[in-house]
């Protein structure tokens, strides 16, 4: 038997005026778009902002639903929509917000188990990494380089 140290790398930056222009202004539009969510039962609401190769923004907010399972990530309901959109289109960065009714969120929320999933398809799928950064309401802002680096021992079509 022998043991394997897995790592990953962050970077964390204190405020969003520390982030590239371009990301302070994706993670802008994620802010816009969390107030857009439809969260009546967790009064949770997460924004999700994608920049694509071709220079446009896609944004997605958190729907739920009175049966609960039937509700959608704010980060799924974007990346779906932004393949449906445009297909072809090589995503390169997200910026992810979420705030809360209940209490001022100020820990970066990463995306979710299956969220992490799904974009990790779009990842391997056009070969070259995506770019994830994240906050709470306020607060430090998370970025990872690549999907890769927030799912260790990742499950793909490799295995298929
Ligand atoms: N949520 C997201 O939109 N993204 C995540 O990655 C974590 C959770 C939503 C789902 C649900 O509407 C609410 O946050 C509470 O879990």
């Amino acid at each position: 038997m022998k043991k394997i140290h897995l790592s990953t790398t962050i970077a964390v930056f204190e405020t969003v005026d520390e982030l590239p222009t371009e990301v302070q202004a994706l993670m802008n539009e994620a802010i816009n778009t969390r107030k857009n969510a439809y969260a009546p039962y967790s009064q949770f609401h997460v924004g999700a902002a994608f920049l694509l190769e071709n220079s446009e923004i896609i944004t997605g907010n958190n729907q739920e639903n009175a049966a609960y399972p039937s509700g959608m990530c704010a980060e799924r309901v974007a990346v779906w929509k932004a393949s449906s959109q445009y297909p072809k289109v090589k995503i390169l960065k997200i910026a992810i917000t979420a705030s809360s009714i209940n209490n001022i969120v100020k820990e970066p929320v990463a995306p979710c188990g299956a969220c992490r999933q799904t974009l990790l398809e779009y990842e391997v799928n056009q070969n070259s990494n995506i770019e994830i950064y994240f906050m709470g309401e306020t607060g430090n802002i998370i970025k990872t380089n690549s999907i890769k680096d927030i799912l260790p021992l990742a499950f793909d079509k490799s295995f298929l």
